[in-house]
């Protein structure tokens, strides 16, 4: 919504930064992590393309999991996309435990009815296990805390991306 504050905790090539920064114009405010340089930069790119004032977001060179130290509470939306940066090498990638911290502090910094998402990728052997321990701990939040959702498509042959969307309560 306009004027929110908002986080992309993966943010790899921007386009998650930059739908979180249109959804928020004109003066809400994201934060966008990246353990990697090229993905800082490649972020940055699309948001001085898209015109985006730099006094409207913050690029963090850094883990997910240090959210708390960075973000102030009241947040209203926070995405992950899992896995590795499009292009880039494919052993600098997310880990479960990591994303299991970030998720638990993201929580906390969440505004009542705010959102978190997170799309995963169980198509090869790390994503799925990825998506196995997630699972588990997502189903062991409190319902009185969140409500908890898993997105899934069941009619491909392919095995497709699925999203887990949290709401705070
Ligand atoms: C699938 S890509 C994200 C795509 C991105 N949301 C976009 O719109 O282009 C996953 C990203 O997560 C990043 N990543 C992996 N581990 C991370 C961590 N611990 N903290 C922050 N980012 C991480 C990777 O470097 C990669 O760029």
């Amino acid at each position: 919504m306009p004027g929110d504050r908002a986080v992309d905790c993966t943010a790899g090539n921007g386009h998650d930064t930059l739908f979180l920064l249109e959804k928020t114009a004109p003066d809400g405010f994201v934060h966008a992590f990246d353990i990697q340089a090229s993905a800082i930069e490649n972020t940055r790119k699309r948001l001085e393309n898209a015109c985006i004032p730099p006094s409207r977001y913050r690029l963090i060179h850094g883990c997910h999991s240090r959210i708390a130290d960075h973000v102030q509470p009241g947040i209203a939306a926070c995405m992950f996309n899992l896995g590795y940066l499009p292009g880039a090498l494919h052993d600098i990638t997310t880990q479960p435990y990591t994303v299991i911290k970030a998720l638990e502090r993201a929580i906390s910094l969440l505004k009542p009815q705010g959102i978190i998402t997170v799309v995963m990728y169980p198509g090869h052997e790390a994503g799925r296990h990825e998506m196995e321990l997630l699972l588990e701990f997502v189903r062991s939040i409190d319902e009185k805390r969140c409500r908890v959702m898993h997105l899934l498509n069941v009619n491909t042959a392919k095995i497709s991306p699925s999203i887990i969307v949290l709401q705070k309560i």
